[in-house]
């Protein structure tokens, strides 16, 4: 069973919470911010008190994710369809119009395609998934890097995969998009270290979301990627989510190029 995620255990520790971050009154947008790890994000984020906005594809499902946050008030949500650079330019564009300036960003979008052969694929799930995971990713940063330059730095935070470390036998594609995002990252890290604005990676391993129960749609499946991990369980989207806000936050502020792998501890080696 998975341990208690959340940090704060009674609304009366939600001042310490946002103290310890360094996040209050700062200005976070959380891409993919619709379901899943996005959304535990943005609620994390949030409960940290800094102004959140949150966007994807899906405005409803936005605005749902919106009324979930402790401070639905200091949130904005914008439909985004990051793989559109002028969508992603308007996205940072309105940030910085409703709240002033743009303080860190967690670039959560992310698809897995289709699974199957390569030789089987197409250049219709080609675009989907490049389109998404490293088009989308890269707009992102242009876009953010931009702005937080322009008020002397900031703080990224772009979500990979363990697909990033290793190959994955369904998805190539997406594996090779995931290997990307760590390449951009470090080497975004390495451009704009001397500028004040640090870039870093969050990898998730199985994570019990919308997506992954729609890869793994059987009980049987679910449960082989459960006990893959060395921990015998799924990672929670909060789990994730945690790693995203240290990273995103001041407390980490020494670290830069990195990736923190919150995959239950599949990569550690064979056990
Ligand atoms: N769950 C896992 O086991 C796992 C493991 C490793 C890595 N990850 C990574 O974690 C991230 C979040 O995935 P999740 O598991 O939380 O899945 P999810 O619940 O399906 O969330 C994916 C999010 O990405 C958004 N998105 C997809 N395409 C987009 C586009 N073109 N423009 C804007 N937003 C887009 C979706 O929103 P809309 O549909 O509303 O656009 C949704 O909010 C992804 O980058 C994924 O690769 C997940």
């Amino acid at each position: 069973m998975a341990p208690s995620t959340s940090i704060v255990e009674s609304p009366s520790e939600d001042q310490a919470f946002s103290d310890a971050f360094g996040l209050s009154g700062k200005v976070v947008l959380v891409t993919g911010a619709s379901s899943g790890i996005g959304r535990a994000a943005a609620v994390a984020f949030s409960r940290a008190g800094a102004c959140v906005v949150v966007a994807g594809r899906r405005a409803d499902q936005l605005e749902e994710t919106r009324l979930l946050l402790p401070h639905p008030d200091d949130a904005l949500a914008v439909r985004t369809d990051v793989a559109r650079e002028d969508e992603v330019a308007d996205l940072v564009e309105q940030t910085v119009g409703h709240f002033g300036g743009l303080d860190a960003a967690f670039n959560n979008a992310g698809t897995f395609g289709r699974f199957g052969p390569l030789h089987e694929d197409d250049e219709e799930n080609f675009d989907l998934v490049v389109g998404t995971n490293l088009h989308g990713l890269w707009s992102c940063m242009k876009h953010q890097v931009a702005r937080m330059l322009a008020s002397g730095g900031g703080s990224i935070v772009n979500c990979a995969s363990v697909a990033g470390h290793l190959g994955h036998a369904k998805s190539p594609l997406y594996s090779a998009t995931k290997h990307a995002v760590i390449g951009l990252s470090k080497s975004a890290a390495l451009q704009y270290a001397a500028s004040g604005v640090r870039v870093n990676v969050v990898s998730p391993g199985s994570t019990d979301t919308e997506l992954l129960r729609s890869l793994y749609a059987d009980a049987g499946a679910l449960a082989t990627r459960s006990s893959r991990a060395p921990l015998k369980r799924l990672g929670a989207p909060e789990e994730v989510a945690n790693a995203a806000l240290w990273l995103a936050s001041p407390l980490s502020s020494y670290v830069t190029g990195q990736t923190v792998l919150v995959d239950g501890g599949v990569t550690a080696g064979h056990s």
